[in-house]
């Protein structure tokens, strides 16, 4: 195939760019500093010259708590840049992937959110993410929307991605144990994402991996305990107790309807994904002494 992915030097367009060329596919790799999605005017030139059969957009501005004080940056690019690519990609005639968030849902539901719930963000971040669903949606028929949620991989700088090594350099951490998600590697949702511009199919799709989901801390603790680390600088604290400027939903656990009907397999599990990504840095560790992702 040949594919034009937007946002490649962030956690996930890393892992899909390799996933992509591993496949042999032709990949044109944009990183925000080659291509802003905000502006329509570059999207569309570089969507026309390469005509891609596919455009993968993994960029976006996941800042949460930035974005609630700079609401017009957040739609700019969150929502904005997804309608711009859906846009170019209809004129060439392009499938559109484009991610999105578990945090599009509220939080008050007590059991996994599907397709037949209704979004209800609760954050400026959440809202943008949102309207880029909907404005590609609108833009372009051959839309594909994934949303996922508590991604971790190489290069990424949010906190499942981190806790080893902060643990390592010997920081305490807070993390909470009354909130729940599903956490999902980005190399299996890369693998995903390609699955699902290769069939084709619009829709919104729920990407995450199997298994009844986690809390941050006993995602944490899972992972030390993969890393042989000790669990005793971690503090379990409560989901209320934080005093963030945006606000999260307390649970974003995601499964989803249909990408069994669709002929797609299950998504890897949690524990696969979790010794893929924290063994390998255990492997580091033990050849050099020292974590790094
Ligand atoms: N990480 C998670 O837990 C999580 C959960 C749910 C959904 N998601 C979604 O998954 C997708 C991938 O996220 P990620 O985890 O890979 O985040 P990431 O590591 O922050 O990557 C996002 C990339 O987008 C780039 N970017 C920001 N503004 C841009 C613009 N105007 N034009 C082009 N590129 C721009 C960033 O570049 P700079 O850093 O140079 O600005 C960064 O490289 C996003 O849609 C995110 O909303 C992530």
């Amino acid at each position: 195939m040949k594919i034009l992915i937007a946002g490649a030097g962030g956690m996930v367009g890393r892992a899909l760019t390799e996933h992509c060329a591993q496949k042999g596919d032709q990949v044109f790799s944009y990183d925000h500093s080659s291509l802003d999605i905000s502006s329509a005017v570059r999207v569309e030139e570089l969507v026309a010259a390469a005509e891609p059969d596919v455009v993968i957009n993994c960029a976006a501005w996941t800042d949460v708590d930035g974005c609630e004080s700079d609401e017009v940056r957040a739609f700019a690019v969150n929502a904005n840049g997804p309608e711009n690519l859906a846009r170019a990609c209809r004129k060439v005639g392009s499938v559109f992937v484009t991610i999105s968030t578990d945090y599009v849902f509220d939080g008050t539901k007590d059991d996994f959110y599907t397709q037949r719930d209704n979004p209800n963000p609760i954050s400026v971040y959440a809202h943008s993410k949102l309207a880029g669903e909907r404005k590609a949606q609108q833009e372009h028929a051959r839309t594909i929307v994934v949303r996922s949620g508590y991604i971790f991989g190489a290069g990424g700088t949010n906190f499942l991605s981190t806790v080893v090594d902060r643990i390592r350099r010997g920081e305490r951490l807070k993390v909470i144990g009354d909130a729940w998600g599903t956490p999902t590697s980005g190399k299996h949702l890369a693998v995903r994402l390609r699955e699902l511009a290769e069939l084709d199919l619009p829709g919104i799709y729920h990407v995450v991996n199997s298994g009844e989901g986690a809390t941050f801390e006993s995602f944490s603790r899972a992972a030390l305990q993969l890393a042989g680390c000790e669990q005793d600088l971690l503090e379990s604290v409560s989901f209320d107790s934080l005093n963030r400027p945006a606000p999260r939903p307390r649970n974003s656990k995601l499964k989803c309807l249909v990408s069994g009907l669709v002929g797609l397999g299950p998504m890897p599990s949690l524990r696969d994904g979790m010794v893929e990504y924290f063994g390998s840095k255990v492997a580091k560790h033990t050849e050099t002494g020292q974590f790094s992702a």
